[in-house]
């Protein structure tokens, strides 16, 4: 499924695009019925939230649920990445944060690419993030902030911050925020189950605290260029994958058959 010439000039223009109904509500119930199990893993990849305790991000699915394994391959994010990239890429961060009703902590303003520059040397910002929406995202429960634009300089100063929350992040100085939100103002990214969110490496975002009663947990893929890949391996594979195996889209149904068991009635 591949994006229409419009999309892909927003995509150029703003640096991100929200595609509604990308995946369908009984696709959605069976990729969100795979967490749970997850959650509950004593295993690092799992990142815990400085406050409450509870799950903030689970890390390096695709390694840990089949499900995921076929998902970081489905035809309708990967058809669009290879679409814009136009060359072999691998599966360089897979994962769901989860933003937990009422305690579900901030995710300060950063670049994707301050991190991959900084902690494992990409060299080019490159990389794409592809996320889809697993809970509806309102104004309430914590939505991506985008600033529309900024990813057209190729850089944005910034700080690692280890302090804030319990993942370290390279952060944008406050300066530049304020300077490129005067110029093109925020968009919140909002969507029912099933959105997809595209976004470009040096875009700036972030997301507010969730205080509302509802969940939001998000899905996200970043893929890579094999030509871009890290030159330095210092943090865990579950953040960076160290595989490079060019990623080959799977059938578009692939996710058919975890509907089907989840909806057959218990024998
Ligand atoms: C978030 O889950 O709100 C942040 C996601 C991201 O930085 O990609
Ligand atoms: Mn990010």
């Amino acid at each position: 499924m591949k994006l229409t010439d419009a999309q892909l000039k927003q995509l150029e223009t703003d640096g991100f695009i929200v595609i509604p109904d990308r995946f369908s509500e009984a696709e959605v119930t069976a990729i969100r019925s795979r967490l749970p199990k997850l959650f509950s893993q004593q295993d690092e990849a799992n990142v815990i939230e400085r406050n409450s305790g509870v799950v903030r991000t689970a890390m390096g699915l695709h390694l840990r649920d089949e499900l995921f394994a076929d998902l970081v391959r489905h035809p309708r994010l990967i058809e669009p990445a290879q679409q814009i990239l136009r060359e072999p890429m691998y599966v360089q961060q897979v994962k769901v944060n989860v933003k937990a009703a009422f305690s579900g902590e901030v995710w300060q303003w950063h670049t994707d690419f301050a991190t991959h520059h900084g902690e494992d040397g990409v060299r080019k910002p490159l990389a794409l993030n592809l996320h889809i929406l697993l809970d509806e995202v309102t104004d309430f429960n914590g939505p991506l902030y985008f600033l529309p634009g900024s990813h057209r300089a190729s850089e944005h100063a910034a700080t690692l911050d280890n302090e804030t929350t319990s993942y370290p992040l390279w952060v944008t100085d406050h300066d530049r925020v304020r300077e490129m939100a005067n110029r093109s103002g925020i968009v919140a990214a909002k969507g029912k189950p099933g959105t997809v969110l595209v976004f470009h490496d040096t875009l700036i975002h972030g997301s507010p605290n969730n205080m509302s009663p509802w969940d939001r947990s998000i899905f996200s893929l970043i893929v890579n260029p094999v030509s871009n890949a890290y030159t330095t391996a210092t943090r865990p594979d579950y953040k960076h994958h160290r595989d490079l195996t060019p990623i080959e889209p799977v059938a578009a149904d692939c996710l058919e058959d975890y509907v089907t068991r989840l909806e057959a009635p218990a024998a």
